[in-house]
């Protein structure tokens, strides 16, 4: 299976993430975490451009066509080759979030995000993906209890990322076979109980 989580930041992605892959773990299951932008010796690099804080006047669709460099890369050299050897593969952040924040927040043509995502992934779908929800607000208050440095991307402003959240609703309808939205103002341990239901319900779905 192809799971990835999306989300603001600071939306608990990687918190569930964590406890997601112990949880196959503990069932003696196969599985890897990777994110975005990263994962692969070429993607990280992209990903130092891209949070630069010195790269202050990068357009939106050089974003855009960066992330797609490293997320073909990744795709090729580690989500699928995992995923032909069976394991599970745990994304944190896939090519929807290019479309919330270059398209809906950066103003990037959908359809040229859209189609440059179909040639990034290979094709490739997630079988699921978790919507974390958190407003601006909840993010913004999260961000000032544990003081986190910024960088350049999450230096944007909060128009900019009512625009992402807004992004993200519309994309979640849109896939609703694979989106499920939860709320990210529940307790972790709920949040996972959830993910950990919505991936059996499934898996049962897919056997019949
Ligand atoms: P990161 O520190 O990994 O943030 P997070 O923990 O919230 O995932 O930085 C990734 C940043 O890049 C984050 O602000 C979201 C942004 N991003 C995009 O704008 N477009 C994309 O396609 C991806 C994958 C990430």
């Amino acid at each position: 299976m192809f799971i990835t989580f999306e989300g603001i930041d600071l939306s608990g992605k990687s918190t569930q993430i964590r406890l997601l892959t112990k949880y196959f773990e503990s069932e003696k299951k196969k599985v890897i975490s990777v994110r975005e932008p990263g994962g692969t010796g070429i993607s990280e690099k992209i990903r130092e451009i891209l949070l630069d804080k010195e790269h202050f006047r990068m357009e939106f669709l050089t974003e855009f066509l960066l992330f797609s460099a490293s997320r073909q890369q990744l795709t090729q050299e580690v989500i699928i080759p995992h995923l032909k050897k069976n394991y599970t593969v745990l994304c944190d952040r896939y090519y929807d979030s290019s479309a919330a924040y270059q398209g809906y927040g950066g103003k990037v043509d959908l359809k040229i995000i859209n189609s440059i995502n179909k040639i990034a992934s290979g094709g490739l779908v997630p079988d699921l993906t978790f919507l974390i929800h958190i407003s601006i607000e909840e993010s913004l208050r999260r961000k000032k209890l544990i003081n986190k440095r910024e960088d350049r991307i999450e230096q944007k402003t909060v128009s900019y990322y009512r625009k992402v959240i807004k992004g993200y609703m519309d994309i979640s309808k849109n896939n609703k076979g694979r989106f499920v939205v939860i709320d990210g103002t529940d307790p972790e341990p709920l949040i996972h109980v959830k993910i950990i239901q919505a991936i059996l319900n499934h898996k049962k779905r897919k056997l019949k």
